[in-house]
């Protein structure tokens, strides 16, 4: 079966968002043991679990440090002590960078910035001047998401780099990506012929700049198909995945996990029935509707749920959601109401991000995990 039946029985009320322990830190071992087999450093993306406990499974895994999205994200795990922080994301508010800086201080933790605009720049320079250590800061590459990040083939970016290298009161961290576009990919070579591109854009570009008589300390690149399905990494110092602790519907369908490597699933209960549908407690609120990242169409629906009551059974697919309710597709072969389903969902990631704890199931033992940097939309 794809998964443990005790995630499952272990659930008292739903919908229940459940963490599968053992697998958690299976990936979480797996993952360490890539990046030191690829001789790269490992700097998990936390926007994935936000949660302290995890973070601290992954630093103990050897991770050098951990990489968040948001500055209020950046700001739970420098309180509880994380030595180093990437902010992965280019922050151009000054009042956020003010209050991260702070923070940083405070806790003396490590902070690298990311950015991919001269308006960025002199945010950082502006706030930087009244901190006692000097920040660093990557600059961002597009290496074909088209999202963030300068040409690495363009004059500008170049000239980019060169200011923040000469930029008084900040440091040079090095360059940085994330092939998202990974998630579009039609088959497991392509995925990997899109690693490739990425390490051979970063590692041009790092040579470049060399050429120009810049030290590139780190080239950074990570998204969790780009790293599990890699082309190698000469020439990359480290790794940034996120989703790998989790895995879900889509990394499955990717071709870059099993089912037996997910780990977060959730556990909802069928609560009516009617002649197409089985309806269930976990809709948009729960699951979230998203149907995968970056314009994926790697699966179909809004997730695939295993009838607890019939787990060797292929899963029934989640065709529509409401806030509240989840759609199941019986195909004229309803399941009784109070029957309990084990949900993959589509993509982990957003799905965590609105549940206030975790159920951690290891064996027959249960813990409760608060997701500790959940919260403000700021
Ligand atoms: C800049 C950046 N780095 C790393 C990651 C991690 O990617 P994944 O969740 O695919 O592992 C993300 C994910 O959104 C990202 O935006």
């Amino acid at each position: 079966v794809d998964f443990d039946p005790v995630i499952v029985s272990a659930v008292v009320e739903t919908p229940a968002v459940v963490i599968d322990y053992v697998r958690l830190r299976h990936n979480i071992d797996r993952m360490a043991e890539l990046a030191q087999s690829g001789s790269v450093s490992l700097c998990p993306h936390i926007k994935t679990h936000k949660s302290l406990k995890i973070a601290e499974l992954q630093m103990n895994a050897g991770a050098t440090g951990v990489t968040a999205s948001k500055s209020t994200e950046a700001e739970v795990f420098a309180c509880a002590g994380i030595p180093s922080i990437t902010v992965a994301y280019p922050l151009i508010d000054r009042t956020k960078i003010d209050r991260l800086l702070d923070c940083m201080d405070d806790n003396q933790t490590r902070v690298q910035f990311v950015i991919d605009s001269k308006a960025g720049l002199k945010a950082l320079i502006e706030s930087a001047k009244s901190v006692k250590q000097a920040p660093s800061a990557f600059v961002e590459v597009d290496v074909g998401l088209n999202r963030c990040g300068v040409n690495p083939l363009s004059d500008e970016a170049l000239r980019l780099v060169r200011l923040l290298d000469s930029s008084p009161h900040i440091e040079f961290s090095g360059i940085l990506s994330h092939a998202g576009q990974g998630y579009r990919a039609q088959s497991v070579d392509e995925l990997q012929s899109i690693a490739d591109t990425e390490r051979r854009l970063m590692t041009e570009f790092a040579d470049r700049l060399r050429k120009d008589g810049i030290a590139v300390p780190v080239v950074s690149v990570g998204s969790t198909p780009t790293v599990v399905r890699n082309a190698g990494f000469e020439g990359i110092d480290e790794i940034r995945p996120g989703n790998y602790v989790f895995m879900d519907r889509t990394q499955v369908a990717l071709g870059v996990a099993q089912p037996k490597d997910v780990a977060f699933w959730i556990v909802a209960t069928v609560v009516s029935v009617n002649t197409r549908f089985a309806i269930i407690d976990a809709g948009s609120k729960v699951l979230s509707s998203d149907v995968g990242p970056h314009g994926s169409s790697a699966v179909q629906g809004y997730g695939a749920a295993y009838l607890a009551n019939a787990s060797e059974e292929p899963p029934l697919t989640i065709t529509g959601l409401s806030e509240e309710h989840g759609f199941l597709d019986h195909q004229g072969r309803p399941p009784m109401i109070g029957t309990r389903v084990a949900i993959m969902p589509n993509h982990s990631c957003p799905a965590a991000n609105l549940a206030k704890e975790y159920l951690v199931i290891n064996g027959q033992s249960k813990e409760l995990w608060q997701v500790d940097a959940r919260g403000p939309v700021r």
